[in-house]
């Protein structure tokens, strides 16, 4: 498969070099949130690559090395001498200090995490409106010992002397705490000063410009050939169901595989909204039985995963086949998805890579090498929330955009041990029990993921007079921001006893429900 890029693709205004922080992305979230466009980037970048995008300003990440260690990550210290912004943030100030002949030294005895109110020395462009002894977020071992010619000094903390340096002629800057996380109460205001006052970037990064850049570009790239996209109903998916039918009109086929693992009622949810409500052409594959079938006697999560993938490809060939020939396959991807694929901190030299960084979602599978489709990509400079954005100005209503993750495996890693019709049947009820009630008490927006997980074992109950011998259900809420770490939702108890009792009641061979109380980490949010 080979991706096009398109020539007359939006450059960045702020470019990021990454060295291996794991705040780089979050750096780029919030930049965008001042609507100005702007990407992570290796910290191998070439000047003539960066010559070519011209950006109004440059930042320089953090990172987990020390600069004087000997495969530091460095960047070409030709960029201090391109008269373009740069803004360093901790390890990445670090390296400009060290770079411009200063020096730094291993602040072992005062090393600083957490907060820390701020200082502020001098007036500067970059500390504007920022309170003196407001809190910043600090982590660093490293701290700046002296200064290169020119710069001064702007801010302090009781344990670091230099919080925040510039040199005004040269509009070089470096912070030693984290302007990008919440926790810093001026963060964004740092983040603003150095986008707008110093940068002087416009704020023209909008969900409306996006769409408007976007679509012809969606035109230009795929002419009059065929394109087809899976829909699974997800906010990403139909998203881009409604931005290529926008852009391509009939041109575009969605197909959507019902494998028997969606919720109660999405299917036919999907199929009125998109084919008849929008009359967005959308084929519905009913492959229930073919997927059930497989999975029959496989208890291992691995092997389940494994086996849903497979068949999600097999039948996604043959359809294919039938309904086509397509010349492109639309897809969902994601910045996210790009910035850690795309192995923007591999070392030239070595072949290592230098971030470390946990894969944010799961994929079912790739698609196999002998299908030829050339992919059409639109979101993959988005972030999950200008999706949702874009989503929304397309027209899609709330219940799509605002649906909860929900995982391509779908109900089969909810099930425990062998799924099969009967135990999909029990979970589809309890699922839309929990869901029903969650809307009802007003939750839903405020928790990631509700949902209502099968044990296979049978435990002893007593319904009216008569004993039972029936399934538990677990109840799963939790909170997150991205589904990396998360917290189990403390749900008030009424509304955990109204959903056990409608399960109990409602859902025939379940006769227990029980609350999971438990984070990730140690725990995952699915049980599978
Ligand atoms: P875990 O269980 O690893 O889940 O804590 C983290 C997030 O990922 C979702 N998830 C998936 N999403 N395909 C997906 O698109 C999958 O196979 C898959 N497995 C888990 C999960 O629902 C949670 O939001």
């Amino acid at each position: 498969m080979s991706q096009i890029i398109l020539k007359k693709e939006r450059d960045p205004s702020i470019l990021i070099l990454d060295f291996g922080s794991q705040y780089s992305e979050l750096i780029a979230r919030r930049i965008r949130e001042t609507n100005v466009f702007s990407l992570v980037v290796s910290n191998y970048i070439s000047i003539e690559e960066i010559k070519n995008i011209n950006p109004k300003g440059i930042i320089l990440s953090g990172g987990p090395n020390s600069v004087y260690e000997q495969n530091a990550p460095k960047c070409d210290e030709k960029i201090f001498n391109l008269g373009i912004p740069i803004l360093g943030i901790c390890y990445g100030m670090q390296l400009m200090v060290k770079e411009l002949g200063g020096s730094v030294i291993s602040a072992t005895k005062k090393a600083e995490y957490g907060r820390a109110p701020i200082n502020i020395d001098q007036e500067s462009d970059l500390l504007f409106d920022v309170e003196d002894k407001s809190i910043m977020w600090m982590s660093h071992g490293d701290s700046i010992n002296c200064l290169p010619d020119g710069f001064n000094k702007i801010a302090h903390t009781e344990n670091t002397l230099h919080a925040a340096i510039s040199n005004d002629v040269k509009k070089l800057f470096g912070v030693q705490f984290h302007p990008e996380v919440i926790h810093s109460e001026f963060g964004m205001t740092v983040i603003k000063n150095f986008v707008y006052k110093i940068s002087c970037c416009a704020a023209d990064w909008t969900t409306e410009t996006y769409i408007e850049e976007t679509i012809p570009r969606i035109r230009e790239q795929v002419g009059n050939k065929k394109v087809l996209l899976a829909l699974s109903g997800g906010v990403d998916s139909s998203t881009l169901a409604f931005l290529l039918n926008k852009a391509i009109g009939n041109q575009l086929t969605c197909m959507f595989i019902d494998q028997g693992f969606m919720r109660k009622g999405e299917p036919e949810f999907l199929m009125n909204f998109f084919d008849k409500k929008f009359h967005i052409k959308v084929e519905y594959i009913n492959a229930r039985e073919r997927f059930i079938a497989k999975l029959k006697g496989i208890t291992d999560p691995e092997q389940k995963r494994k086996i849903i993938g497979e068949e999600f490809i097999r039948v996604f060939e043959e359809e294919s086949n039938r309904l086509g020939p397509f010349q492109y396959l639309a897809q969902g991807t994601l910045y996210p998805d790009v910035i850690e694929s795309a192995g923007t901190n591999i070392d030239p030299k070595t072949g290592e890579r230098i971030a470390v960084k946990i894969k944010s979602h799961h994929n079912v599978g790739g698609l196999p090498k002998d299908l030829q489709f050339k992919l059409v990509e639109p979101l993959r400079k988005l972030f999950k929330d200008e999706v949702r954005k874009v989503g929304a100005a397309l027209g899609l209503p709330d219940e799509i955009i605002k649906r909860h993750p929900f995982p391509g495996p779908g109900l089969a890693i909810r099930i425990l041990g062998e799924v099969n019709n009967e135990k999909l049947d029990c979970l589809r009820d309890a699922d839309w029990i929990v869901r029903d009630e969650i809307k009802k008490a007003g939750l839903y927006n405020d928790i990631w993921q509700a949902f209502a997980v099968l044990l296979p074992v049978k435990t002893v109950g007593v319904m009216g007079d008569k004993r039972t011998y029936a399934w538990p259900i677990v109840l799963r809420c939790v909170s997150s921001e991205d589904g990396m770490t998360a917290d189990w939702s403390k749900i008030p108890f009424q509304i955990l006893e109204r959903i056990a009792n409608r399960i109990v009641n409602e859902v025939s061979s379940v006769n227990r429900v029980v609350y999971d109380i438990t984070s990730k980490p140690p725990g995952t949010i699915e049980w599978e």
